[in-house]
């Protein structure tokens, strides 16, 4: 099983989607698990403090190294085989590749959430990577800790239970793109299912299929 904590400030974000449909059926089924832990508690002070302003002036506010490095101390202590993930849109860019990568190593993830203007630099000491999931900026890093979780656990044995769809799927190989799927009806506003499909001739499908 792969555990993913996910290090948030609103770890009730994380619930819905642990919730629904395949990643839901994952948990139940011990392929995966996923464990939001509260920013929050490890805050500093009695009001709990997870930032400060930024040094040097400008807007926003900083999630403090301090607070972070407590919260990955405490899943340390109770889990040794970790690797550890800070989201940023300065991160190295995500794709298949990477997560199949990450759905065969043998790490648990910590996936550090940044929120407001991002997380203090020297938290780079205790990181093993930074991960974007694209060229723009997002609010939080909870986001892109479900497209991670989500896209990493397709790849893990089992996920599909004893059918692996996807190894036909998008980007199994480099550039791989699936052909096109259709169901019933089969003709909808006048736009029918191609013919070779309704055939039945399993060779001629897949030569299509290859083609198109
Ligand atoms: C508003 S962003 C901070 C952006 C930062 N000030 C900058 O310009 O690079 C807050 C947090 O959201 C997460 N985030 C936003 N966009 C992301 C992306 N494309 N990939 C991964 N994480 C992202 C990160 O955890 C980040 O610390």
């Amino acid at each position: 099983m792969k555990i993913f904590y996910i290090v948030s400030l609103f770890p009730d974000f994380l619930q819905s989607f642990k919730n629904h449909s395949m990643i839901y059926r994952a948990e139940k089924n011990k392929i995966i698990k996923i464990i939001p832990i509260d920013l929050r508690k490890f805050g500093i002070n009695k009001r709990k403090t997870v930032d400060g302003t930024p040094a040097g002036g400008g807007g926003g506010m900083i999630l403090r190294v301090d607070v972070i490095v407590k919260a990955l101390e405490s899943i340390k202590k109770k889990d040794k085989n970790l690797k550890v993930i800070l989201l940023d849109p300065r991160g190295k860019i995500f794709n298949q590749k990477k997560a199949i990568s990450i759905a065969q190593s043998k790490h648990n993830l910590v996936l550090i959430c940044g929120h407001y203007e991002g997380v203090d630099e020297r938290i780079n000491d205790y990181v093993d990577e930074k991960i974007s999931i694209g060229k723009y900026v997002l609010t939080g890093g909870e986001i892109p800790a479900m497209t991670i979780i989500d896209a990493v656990s397709r790849n893990i044995k089992r996920f599909f239970g004893n059918k692996t769809p996807y190894l036909n799927e998008s980007f199994t190989t480099d550039n791989y793109l699936e052909y096109p799927q259709y169901t019933k009806p089969n003709e909808f506003e006048g736009k029918k299912i191609p013919e070779i499909l309704l055939s039945g001739n399993h060779r001629e499908i897949k030569d299509w299929r290859n083609d198109v």
